[in-house]
């Protein structure tokens, strides 16, 4: 089942994410003194220090960093994935921590979209199977106008009837994106969602990404390692030893590398 709010958007409409001018600035999801620690004693690790940090709907962000940083904690405690130890994760005005396993796993599914590296595929279904799968075992009709408006966004109207194997790497993950839009979530989540593409097949899907926040408001937040990909979107979160140390605005290649030199030549002299 949908839930009230969205119902009321028509297919066509706007989204959630997009509606009016003033779409900037509302926070899809939010992390206010996030912190998350995994192990305890000696062994404790302080994966996110006190982050926080808003979404803005209709936005495109990218979360950049070295390796071990936090990324994809983060990106599991926003989804819900990981459970934080202190602070607070929401979504839209939900406070994750507030939830029960069960409504947990419905806002995850209901509100949530989230690629990740690997497409994760079943490769006995076609291409539009794959793309319903999620709301066919949450029993839900997807809207057709919308999801038409998805499969035309990602340019694979011509390839619904192929199954995974009859696909490029960067097709399969044009599913993988048109699945995590068809129950039109609030927020998308990827972790590297071209991390496994060659630079073409990864052009084509952040392309798209790009398009679905642009022309489909749809709010969008990814980790990339690589600063062309993060060049996509509209904004760039730095984050270092599970902190944010910046924060970007209509981020370039170039720019987002100088950016990340400044903080390597940091590293060494500290
Ligand atoms: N399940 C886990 N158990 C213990 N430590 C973890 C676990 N997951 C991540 N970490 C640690 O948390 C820190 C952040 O990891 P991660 O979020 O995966 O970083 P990134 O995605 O930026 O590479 C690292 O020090 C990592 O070793
Ligand atoms: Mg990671």
């Amino acid at each position: 089942m949908t839930t009230s709010t969205r119902q009321q958007h028509t297919a066509g409409g706007p989204h959630p994410g997009a509606p009016a001018d003033h779409a900037h600035g509302v926070a899809a999801a939010r992390a206010t003194d996030l912190s998350k620690i995994y192990g305890q004693g000696e062994t404790q690790v302080v994966a996110l220090d006190r982050i926080t940090v808003d979404f803005r709907q209709a936005e495109f962000t990218a979360i950049m960093g070295p390796s071990g940083s936090g990324k994809s904690t983060l990106m599991h405690c926003m989804a819900g994935l990981d459970s934080i130890s202190s602070g607070s994760a929401r979504i839209g005005d939900t406070e994750l921590t507030k939830l029960k396993d069960k409504k947990l796993t419905q806002l995850r599914r209901d509100r949530i979209g989230f690629i990740f590296q690997a497409f994760n595929l079943l490769p006995t279904l076609t291409g539009l199977e794959n793309i319903t799968l999620p709301m066919d075992i949450a029993g839900r009709k997807p809207d057709k106008e919308w999801l038409d408006r998805v499969i035309r966004t990602v340019g694979l109207t011509d390839r619904l009837k192929h199954r995974p194997n009859q696909l490029s790497g960067g097709q399969q993950q044009r599913v993988a994106v048109a699945r995590a839009l068809a129950s039109r979530p609030e927020i998308i989540f990827g972790d590297e969602p071209t991390g496994n593409l060659d630079s073409r097949a990864g052009a084509e899907v952040l392309g798209f990404l790009r398009n679905s926040v642009r022309e489909l408001g749809q709010t969008v937040v990814m980790v990339t390692h690589d600063p062309v990909a993060a060049a996509y979107a509209d904004r760039v979160v730095f984050l270092a030893d599970g902190r944010i140390v910046d924060d970007m605005a209509e981020p370039t290649a170039d720019g987002v590398l100088e950016r990340m030199k400044s903080f390597d030549a940091k590293a060494r002299t500290s």
